[in-house]
């Protein structure tokens, strides 16, 4: 393989520049010309392609958001649209492709490889809904953030002795409000995976007030509920101050963390030595200090594992 591409597509990730160094850096040490593709698929389908070198990617590791940007492409998960990519790709010489991304990332991924491209994914979304890795790149940032923010709100909650709801994003994962929660010292968390019983959720701020407590936080998933609904509903149910955050996309920006810039630095190097093993279709994940790869076919069939346990745990942890 003599010429790789690559692209960022869907929702971006902090870690997401960290791994298009590490792409472009082991592909132009293995003796290939790399090329970055704009705008994630709508880009590829629109030739909007540059060749990269080793300079075009010093200084973006710890940098937030995708120096090649992104879109979400529908005109991509279309016949015409996978060929008029294709036909580029061909055009530009390209041989191999890289897509970073989620869950849509690796169908469009998944669509190329059946069509003969070879093609490897790189997981790279905050929600961490991927299976075969143990995280995805952006998420401990995410996490981390996410916190930051939990505990400026405990601040002001013990101050006031307020409750407070706050929403995160994690679209129909749970993840980030399972483990912000928890490790945010949180009363309550409610993910979309797990059905909850507000009536419970009531009891449990209304027995912590009885035990002394001076103000409770709540963790709501975007994917389970409102976070202004529950606060709404909470605050009558109970007749406590609440107040409501939504962090919103807050947690998408930022500098990633040491451990996604790792995790990214790790996969983007990976995904080079896929394709220049001769695979494709496959995801690169990490688990430990390795990285394995895994048919893409396999990780969109398989749900990631959630600890629902740590719900509990929190639960016990908080009084
Ligand atoms: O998939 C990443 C994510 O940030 C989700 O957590 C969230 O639901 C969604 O993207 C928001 O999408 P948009 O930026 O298009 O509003």
């Amino acid at each position: 393989m003599r010429s790789i591409a690559l692209l960022t597509s869907g929702g971006d990730a902090p870690g997401m520049n960290a791994a298009i160094r590490a792409v472009v850096r082991r592909a132009l040490a293995a003796g290939c010309r790399v090329f970055g593709v704009h705008h994630g698929y709508a880009g590829l389908i629109a030739g909007e392609i540059e060749e990269l070198d080793t300079r075009a990617v010093g200084d973006i590791i710890h940098r937030g958001g995708t120096i090649l940007r992104t879109a979400r492409s529908e005109e991509f998960f279309t016949e015409a649209g996978q060929e008029t990519a294709i036909e580029q790709m061909r055009r530009h010489g390209i041989e191999g492709l890289v897509a970073m991304g989620g869950d849509g990332t690796l169908r469009g991924a998944l669509a190329l490889h059946r069509r003969g491209v070879a093609v490897v994914g790189v997981p790279a979304t905050i929600d961490n809904d991927l299976a075969f890795t143990d995280v995805t790149i952006g998420f401990d940032t995410a996490v981390n953030t996410a916190l930051e923010a939990i505990n400026r709100i405990r601040d002001t909650a013990t101050a006031l002795g307020r409750t407070f709801v706050i929403e995160v994003m994690g679209r129909h994962s749970g993840q980030i409000a399972l483990v912000a929660g928890l490790a945010g010292g949180a009363e309550s968390i409610l993910i979309p995976e797990v059905p909850y019983d507000l009536d419970e959720v009531c009891a449990r701020l209304l027995r912590g007030r009885e035990r002394g407590k001076r103000h409770s936080i709540i963790i709501v998933a975007e994917g389970a509920a409102s976070g202004l609904e529950i606060g709404q509903e909470i605050e009558k149910r109970t007749g406590l101050e609440t107040r409501v955050t939504v962090l919103g996309h807050i947690q998408r920006g930022g500098t990633p963390s040491g451990r996604d810039r790792l995790v990214a630095s790790i996969l983007g190097a990976a995904a080079v030595e896929v394709l220049l093993a001769g695979r494709s279709g496959v995801m690169v994940g990490i688990r430990g200090e390795e990285w394995i790869a895994t048919p893409i076919e396999q990780v969109l069939a398989t749900p990631r594992p959630l600890p629902e346990a740590w719900i509990g745990l929190a639960e016990v942890l908080a009084r």
